[in-house]
C-alpha cells in the first residue's frame, strides 16, 4: 500500500463535510421522491467515483450511496423505488496501485446491502466518454423517472458548461457539482487575460462559455462563487442553483453547487445545508482559530434589512411570496418566522387575511392552504 498524506488518500475535514451534505441531501432526496406515487425510477450517477475509501476508513461518495440507499430502504419498510445506479473513474488506485480505483469502489460496494430492485454498473471510461453516454441516456428519460448526478473532480478541467445545460435539459434531473474555487480563483484573471498562460485554457473556455466573454466579479472568493453561482442560473435558465461552501485552509474556498428545476429538491438542500451549519447555512465553517475575515463576511447577511426591503418592494406581500423570497435569497420559513417576530415585536408589520378565517400566524410555507397578506404599516 502507498504510503502518502496526500488529500487523495487521507479524506481532511473539508472532504467530510461535502460528503455529509451529499449524503444527507441524497436520503431527502429518496425520501422525497419516494412519496411520489407516479414515479417509479430513480438514476444515480457518480462519474468521478474514486477510492471507495480512503487510508483513514472514511467513506467517499460511492460507499455513501450504496448505504443511504440501505437505509432508505429498511427505514421505509423494506421499500424503495427501482433505482440504476453508475459508478464511473478513470483512475489507477493510489491505494492499492495494482487496482484501478474503480475495482475498489466494486469492492466495498459489493460489501453493501442492496435491495434487488436497485441495479449497480461500473465503469472506467474517461470523463468526456461517459459524460456523453449519460446525455443521450438522460435524453431518453420518461416522466416517470428522474436522475440525480453527482459531479466531484479534482479541477475544472473536464467540466463543460454546454454539457451541464444539456443534463438539466429534460426538467427532471439534478445535478450536485463540486468546484475548487481556489485554484480557479487564484487563475482566473491570468488564464483571462495572458494568452501565454500555460494551462489557463481550460479556465478560460469554462468561464468564457459561462460568463459569454464577461469578466467574473474576483474581488474576493465569495463574490466570485456569487458570480459563478447566478451566471450558471443564467446560462443554465435555471431558477434554483445554490452553493455550499468549504473552507479548507484560511481563505481556502471549495463549493458544492446544486442544480435543479425542482422547488422542493431545492428546499429540501437548503434544510440540508442549514443542518450542516446553522450559523449561516452558507457553508460549512472549519473551526480555526485564525478564521478568515472573508467567512465572516457572509455569514453577515442581514436577512432581516433584506426582508424589509422586499415588503416595501410591492403593494401586496402573501405569506407565498414570503416562502419564495426566503427560498431564493437562501433562507427556510423559520428564518423568515423569525424575522416576522421581530418586526411584530417592533409593531412594523400587520397580519391581514386574504381568506375567510382570521389571521392568527403568517403561515410561511410552500403552497399553504391559508392565504394571508403581511404589511409593513
Ligand atoms: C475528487 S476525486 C473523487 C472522490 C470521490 N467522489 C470520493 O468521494 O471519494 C476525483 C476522481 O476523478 C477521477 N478522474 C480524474 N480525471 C478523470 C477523467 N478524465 N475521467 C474519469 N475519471 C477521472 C480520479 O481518478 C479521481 O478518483
Amino acid at each position: 500500500m502507498a504510503k502518502n498524506k496526500d488529500s487523495q488518500l487521507i479524506m481532511l475535514e473539508h472532504s467530510k463535510a461535502k460528503m455529509e451534505l451529499f449524503g444527507r441531501y441524497l436520503s431527502i432526496y429518496l425520501n422525497v421522491i419516494k412519496r411520489v406515487s407516479f414515479i417509479d425510477k430513480i438514476y444515480l450517477f457518480d462519474l468521478f467515483a474514486g477510492e471507495g475509501k480512503y487510508l483513514n476508513d472514511e467513506k467517499g461518495s460511492a460507499i455513501t450511496i450504496m448505504e443511504s440507499i440501505k437505509n432508505h430502504y429498511y427505514a421505509n419498510g423494506e421499500s424503495s423505488k427501482n433505482i440504476d445506479v453508475w459508478f464511473n473513474d478513470a483512475g489507477k488506485s493510489e491505494i492499492e496501485p495494482e487496482l484501478l480505483k474503480i475495482e475498489r469502489v466494486e469492492r466495498f460496494v459489493n460489501e453493501i446491502y442492496k435491495p434487488n430492485n436497485v441495479n449497480v454498473k461500473f465503469t472506467k471510461k474517461e470523463y468526456s466518454e461517459v459524460i456523453g453516454e449519460v446525455i443521450n441516456q438522460l435524453q431518453k428519460i420518461r416522466d416517470s423517472e428522474r436522475a440525480l448526478l453527482f459531479i466531484d473532480p479534482w479541477g475544472y478541467k473536464n467540466v463543460k458548461p454546454t454539457q451541464l445545460k444539456q443534463i438539466l435539459k429534460n426538467g427532471k434531473t439534478e445535478v450536485i457539482l463540486f468546484l475548487p474555487i481556489y485554484f480557479m480563483y487564484r487563475f482566473v484573471g491570468k488564464a483571462l487575460t495572458d494568452e501565454t498562460f500555460a494551462g489557463g485554457k481550460p479556465l478560460e473556455e469554462f468561464l468564457t462559455e459561462l460568463f459569454s466573454g464577461k469578466i467574473p466579479d474576483i474581488k474576493n472568493q465569495i463574490n466570485f462563487i456569487n458570480d459563478v453561482k447566478e451566471q450558471f442560473k443564467k446560462y443554465l435558465g435555471l431558477k434554483y442553483v445554490d452553493t455550499f461552501t468549504i473552507e479548507r485552509e484560511t481563505n481556502q474556498f471549495f463549493s458544492l453547487f446544486f442544480f435543479t428545476n425542482n422547488k422542493t429538491g431545492f428546499y429540501k438542500m437548503l434544510d440540508a445545508k442549514w443542518d450542516l451549519d446553522e450559523e449561516s447555512g452558507r457553508g460549512f465553517k472549519i473551526v480555526n482559530p485564525n478564521q478568515s475575515l472573508m467567512f465572516d463576511e457572509i455569514t453577515s447577511v442581514d436577512y432581516s434589512s433584506m426582508m424589509k426591503d422586499f415588503l416595501k418592494s410591492k403593494q401586496v406581500i402573501t405569506n407565498q411570496d414570503l416562502f419564495d423570497f426566503g427560498l431564493d435569497s437562501g433562507f427556510l420559513p423559520k428564518h423568515t418566522k423569525k424575522v416576522l417576530d421581530e418586526l411584530k415585536h417592533k409593531n412594523l408589520i400587520e397580519v391581514i387575511s386574504l381568506d375567510k378565517e382570521d389571521a392568527r400566524s403568517y403561515y410561511i410555507d410552500d403552497n399553504h392552504k391559508r392565504k394571508v397578506q403581511i404589511k409593513l404599516k
